[in-house]
């Protein structure tokens, strides 16, 4: 079994070093991380999975402006090495959106590789800019509600308002954490714990 729980501050040192082993040294010098430079995370939406206690798999979000529309920017996500491929990234991935969903946010940006975000839904955003250099090709878009990203174009910029994350806290709807089986043995078992939708 599985739990799924947002980050608290307890987990960061752990997050952080599951990234350091998952990312190539110097992410932290990708233009994508100047937009989350000194802005909060988005708290509701960053989720640790463990197993037995042991991180196993992580994911947080930002918020961001694209034409002054707020933005979740999903990422990082990572999953452990030795864990890879038994299906949990898509299980942070699922939940989290389902969440986000939940608390009404309209629309996901990421930079990733299509061929794996496209099961989520994602696809290519051919007018949303992220700072230089970034590779058009891995600029994806979610719609969390219909048309939600239609007209929103232009360049990613930092969320600069303080109370950006308020949608985030004025909901106590969300569940604190969630136990789920094996993504690969018991998929309806997950559904349900997470609640998340069949359409993502
Ligand atoms: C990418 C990552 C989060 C996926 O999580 P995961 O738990 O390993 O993936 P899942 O088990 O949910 O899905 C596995 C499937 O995704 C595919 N996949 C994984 N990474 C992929 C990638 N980068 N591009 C295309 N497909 C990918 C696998 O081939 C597999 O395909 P299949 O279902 O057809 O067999 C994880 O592999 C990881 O942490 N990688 C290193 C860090 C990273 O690259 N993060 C994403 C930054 S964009």
């Amino acid at each position: 079994m599985y739990e799924i729980c947002p980050e608290t501050p307890a987990d960061e040192p752990e997050v952080e070093a599951l990234y350091d082993l998952c990312f190539a040294p110097g992410r932290t010098a990708l233009s994508s991380y100047r937009l989350r430079d000194g802005v909060p995370k988005v708290a509701d939406l960053c989720l640790v999975l463990r197993a037995d206690g042991i991180l196993l798999a992580a994911i947080r979000f930002w918020p961001v402006r694209v034409a002054d529309q707020p933005v979740l920017l999903l990422g990082p996500i990572a999953v452990h090495p030795t864990a890879q491929g038994e299906g949990l990234g898509g299980l942070l991935m699922r939940d989290s959106l389902a969440r986000a969903r939940t608390l009404g946010w309209a629309r996901v940006l990421l930079v990733g590789d299509a061929p794996y975000y496209s099961r989520f839904g994602f696809a290519r955003l051919d007018d949303v800019i992220m700072p230089p250099p970034t590779n058009p090709d891995r600029v994806l878009g979610l719609e969390l509600r219909p048309g939600a990203w239609v007209d929103v174009a232009g360049p990613v910029t930092r969320e600069t308002m303080p109370d950006a994350n308020r949608i985030s806290r004025s909901t106590n709807a969300l569940p604190p954490c969630v136990t789920v089986g094996h993504p690969q043995e018991d998929t309806d078992a997950h559904q349900s714990a997470t609640g998340a939708s069949a359409d993502q």
